[in-house]
């Protein structure tokens, strides 16, 4: 079992490039489903999550070829198989966007239906009431759920909450379904908006991608595309925070900066000096690190997907810091591993009081969840002497040779293989 070993405290000076993001090439390698000509993906990062979704397209009846940073889906040469199996789903909760274009494009979907995971419950509820409004006829039985429809039609949906994977799901399907869908209360997050370019590529008429309304006209048929995937805003993010912590100077090659506001904003206040050159982004911290309270909320909110890293962060800030988060029920995962490294963190409900520390001291560290793993390599390059961070596979599914780019940028770190490590 992998694990990842590291010597703080090292300022960070260097370059590091930012990879195309996950959470935009999992919907859109999904959405080659909708069309049965070949799509091109380019700026793919090399994820574990890409690696399973390719299986899962080719279990569905659509082979691919992952050469990162392309992965070229071949066109449909075999009968569809529109059934998702529980051995995959349950390893990318993701999994689930195949559904609505699956059951848009072959009028019958069966997807093993995504348990919880370590951060919350997470249902799926909208996204099924979604497709419902959409004429599709939903059944769950034996732990998966089954969608028909023989064709379906534009509808309006209201969502209760904002879903930003049932947004997505649900722009799919009405892309193929005959007339005008109408969503209200939608996800806005930039990866949405990156799937309707696509989706408008594709021959669809989507308006409003990245507001909280969207207007989809459906097509009969769609096409394939070629589409270079936008760079990663959690990952980026997650540089800084780690910059900002260890101190330094870096560059931070295509980091998405308009897409990192309400992060940026944040760190700003703690002391980083964030700035843009050209396409790059230059960030430094040279001088103290002070607090900041932040409260997680959907895009252009603070996301959750920085919560862990930013605490990371607070850790080793001059004075007291407040963290609360709104999304997940469960995202503290990372606050124990924290405070066995010396930090001082106490949790009430979803909100977490963080009083800095001049110095964390390395550990032995476990990962609970992809995100947290972040947060422990950010809390390892500033603590002393040598943390290991255990169970990595939750940051391969999230980082790309998050190493390398660290090492490359002077920190003290490296992947080292445990012999016996339970899973
Ligand atoms: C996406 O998950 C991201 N994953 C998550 O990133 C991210 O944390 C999350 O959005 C929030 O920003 C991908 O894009 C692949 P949601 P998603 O549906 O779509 C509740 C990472 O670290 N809800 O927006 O699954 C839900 O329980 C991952 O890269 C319902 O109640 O999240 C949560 O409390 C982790 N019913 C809230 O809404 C539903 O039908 C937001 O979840 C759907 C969601």
């Amino acid at each position: 079992m992998d694990a990842i070993r590291l010597r703080g405290a090292r300022k960070l000076e260097g370059t590091i490039r930012v990879s195309g993001a996950k959470n935009a090439a999992l919907p859109i390698l999904c959405a080659t489903l909708l069309s049965d000509g070949e799509s091109l993906l380019r700026n793919v990062p090399g994820l574990q999550d890409i690696e399973t979704t390719a299986a899962l397209l080719g279990v569905l009846g659509r082979d691919s070829t992952v050469s990162i940073p392309e992965v070229r889906v071949h066109p449909a040469t075999r009968p569809p198989n529109p059934e998702a199996p529980y051995d995959l789903v349950r390893k990318m909760r993701a999994s689930v966007l195949v559904l609505g274009p699956l059951v848009a494009r072959y009028g019958r979907a069966k997807v093993s239906l995504p348990g919880g995971c370590a951060i919350g419950a997470r249902p799926v509820d909208q996204h099924l009431r979604g497709l419902e409004a959409l004429g599709a006829r939903i059944q769950v039985e034996h732990g998966f759920v089954v969608a028909e429809a023989p064709r379906l039609r534009g509808a309006e949906v209201v969502f209760d909450i904002q879903t930003v994977t049932g947004t997505e799901n649900l722009m799919m399907a009405a892309a193929l379904a005959k007339g005008r869908t109408t969503l209200v209360n939608c996800a806005r997050e930039p990866e949405v908006e990156e799937l309707g370019r696509v989706l408008n590529k594709m021959g669809a008429r989507v308006e409003g991608a990245g507001t909280s309304t969207i207007h989809i006209q459906g097509a009969d048929e769609l096409e394939p595309f070629d589409h270079a995937i936008i760079a990663d805003r959690i990952e980026a993010g997650t540089f800084m925070a780690a910059v900002g912590a260890a101190g330094g100077n870096v560059l931070l090659e295509h980091a998405p900066l308009d897409d990192l506001e309400p992060v940026v904003v944040k760190l700003r206040k703690a002391g980083l000096t964030i700035d843009r050159e050209g396409d790059h982004v230059r960030v430094t911290r040279l001088g103290v690190l002070r607090p900041c309270d932040v409260t997680t909320a959907p895009h252009p909110g603070f996301p959750t997907d920085m919560q862990a890293q930013l605490m990371a962060l607070l850790c080793v800030a001059s004075g007291r810091g407040v963290v609360t988060e709104t999304i997940f029920e469960n995202r503290f995962m990372h606050v124990p591993e924290l405070i066995r490294m010396g930090a001082r963190i106490e949790t009430r409900n979803n909100t977490a009081i963080i009083e800095g520390v001049p110095r964390l001291s390395g550990a032995s560290v476990m990962a609970t969840d992809l995100r947290a793993s972040a947060s422990l390599v950010i809390a390892g390059l500033v603590a002393d002497g040598e943390t290991t961070v255990r169970r990595v596979y939750h940051l391969d599914r999230g980082y790309e040779a998050i190493e390398k780019k660290l090492g490359g940028a002077g920190a003290d770190i490296e992947r080292i293989h445990l012999e016996g490590e339970p899973p």
